[in-house]
C-alpha cells in the first residue's frame, strides 16, 4: 500500500492507495472517532461493495443513503436528504460521513459533511478512475444548481481517502476510459516524465492490469496532493488542473450533459488547448501531435455527439467561474510537463482553435 499525505497547514491527511483495502477495516477504522457514521452511495456501487464496507463497522451505530444515478444526482435535494437521515438518525457532531462512489457521491457528501452542525467529518473512498486519481483529493465539494455546474459547495477536506484500485473491475468501460483523461492531464501539466510512461504503458492500462493501474493512480494522486498541498484554495497553482476545463466544461454545457462522459469533455478540452498553445508557438508541432495520438490511444477522441460550433463554445467559456472582469484566463502549456496560465488571448485565435479540433478527422464515432 502507498501512503500519499496531502500537506496542508491546518489538516494534513492521508490517502492510502493499494489493493484489497475494503477488506481492512482497521484503515478505515483509525480515522473514525465517534460511535455512529453515514454511509453515502449509489446502487451500482453499493450491490458490489456495500456490505464489505458495513462488516468492518458493526460495532457502531452505522445507517446509509442511497443516492439517484448520474450528474442529476449531484443536487439540493440529495443533499438534504442526506442531512434528513443524519437528523432523523440521531447523528452528533462526532458522527464521520463515508462517501463511498465515484466524483458525484463524493461532492455531494463532502458537502454534506461541509454543512451539518456546521462541520462534520468524512471520510472518501473513490470508486471511479476520475474520483481516485482527482475528485476525492483536495477537498472540493459541491452540488449543481439550474444556473450553473458546482454553483453550492465549500473546500471541506476529509479525514482520509481509502484507493482500492481493485473496485475499478467492476467500472463500465466508458466510465474507465474517461477518468483517464485525468491522468493524462497530469503528465501535461505537471510531469514529462510521467507522459511519456503513459506513452509507453497506454494499452496495459486500458486493459486495467493491476500494477500498471496501481502505478498510475498512486502517481495522479501524488501530483494532485503535491498541488492542492502548495495552494488549497485556488489562488495560484491550483488552477494549472483546470487544463483542458474551460473547453471541456462548455461541451459539456451545451450537451446539457448528456451523451458526453466529463473525462471525454476534457480530453476534447485538452485536444483544443494542445491546438491552441501549438498555434501560439508555444509547443511544437511534434509535441502537439504526441499529445493527440496518446488522446487517441486511449480511445478518448471518441464522440458521439454533434460539438457545439466555435462561436457557441466561445459564450459559454465567458461564462465560466475563471472569467476575471470579462476576460478569459486560459491553461496552455508551454512544453509537454508544463503548464502555464495565459491572458489576454485574441478570441478568434481560441476560435480557430476549437474549430480545428472541432472538424478533425481524428474524431470518430463511438459505437454503443
Ligand atoms: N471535487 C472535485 O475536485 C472534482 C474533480 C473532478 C470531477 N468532479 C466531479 O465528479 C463528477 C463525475 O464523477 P465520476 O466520473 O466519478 O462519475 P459518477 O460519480 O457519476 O460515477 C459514474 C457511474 O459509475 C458508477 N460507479 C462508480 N463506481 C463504480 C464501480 N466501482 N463499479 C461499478 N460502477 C461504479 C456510479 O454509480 C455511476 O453510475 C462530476 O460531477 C464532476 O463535477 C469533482
Amino acid at each position: 500500500m502507498n501512503t500519499i499525505t496531502v500537506k496542508l497547514q491546518n489538516h494534513s491527511y492521508p490517502i492510502y492507495v493499494g489493493e484489497q483495502l475494503l477488506q481492512n477495516p482497521e484503515l478505515i477504522l483509525s480515522h473514525i472517532t465517534g460511535h455512529q457514521v453515514l454511509i453515502v452511495t449509489q446502487a451500482n456501487v453499493a450491490q458490489h461493495y456495500l456490505s464489505i464496507l458495513k462488516h468492518g463497522l458493526s460495532h457502531l451505530q452505522c445507517n446509509e443513503i442511497i443516492l439517484s444515478d448520474g450528474e442529476q444526482a449531484k443536487n439540493i435535494t440529495e443533499w438534504q436528504n442526506i442531512i434528513n437521515v443524519l437528523l432523523q438518525s440521531g447523528h452528533e457532531r462526532t458522527t464521520t460521513l463515508i462517501a463511498l462512489g465515484g466524483g458525484v457521491v463524493g461532492d455531494v457528501t463532502g458537502f454534506a459533511a461541509a454543512c451539518y452542525q456546521r462541520g462534520v467529518n468524512h471520510i472518501q473512498i473513490p470508486t471511479t478512475l476520475i474520483a481516485q486519481v482527482d475528485s476525492a483529493i483536495g477537498g472540493k465539494t459541491a452540488v449543481n444548481h439550474s444556473h450553473g455546474k458546482n454553483m453550492i459547495g465549500a473546500f471541506h477536506q476529509p479525514q482520509c481517502v481509502i484507493t482500492d484500485v481493485n473496485v475499478l473491475k467492476t467500472l463500465p468501460n466508458r466510465e474507465f476510459i474517461s477518468g483517464l483523461a485525468e491522468i493524462i492531464k497530469y503528465g501535461l501539466i505537471c510531469d514529462a516524465e510521467f507522459f511519456a510512461w503513459l506513452e509507453n504503458n497506454i494499452e496495459k492500462l486500458l486493459s486495467r492490469d493491476i500494477s500498471t493501474l496501481l502505478y498510475a493512480v498512486s502517481h495522479s494522486a501524488l501530483q494532485k496532493a503535491n498541488i492542492v498541498s502548495q495552494d488549497e484554495k485556488e489562488f495560484g497553482i491550483r488552477s494549472l488542473l483546470n487544463f483542458g476545463h474551460t473547453f471541456g466544461h462548455a461541451l459539456e454545457t451545451a450537451c446539457a450533459y448528456q451523451n458526453i462522459f466529463h473525462g471525454e469533455a476534457v480530453a476534447l478540452g485538452m485536444a483544443m488547448a494542445a491546438k491552441l498553445s501549438a498555434s501560439l508557438s508555444m509547443i511544437s508541432l511534434t509535441e502537439y501531435e504526441r499529445i493527440i495520438q496518446l488522446l487517441k490511444k486511449s480511445e478518448l477522441l471518441k464522440v458521439q455527439i454533434q460539438l457545439p460550433s466555435a462561436s457557441e463554445m466561445l459564450t459559454l467559456m465567458m461564462r465560466d467561474k475563471k472569467v476575471r472582469a470579462g476576460k478569459l484566463n486560459l491553461i496552455l502549456l508551454n512544453k509537454i510537463g508544463q503548464a502555464i496560465k495565459v491572458q489576454d488571448i485574441v478570441e478568434a485565435q481560441i476560435a480557430s482553435a476549437i474549430e480545428s479540433i472541432r472538424t478533425d478527422k481524428l474524431l470518430s464515432v463511438r459505437e454503443f
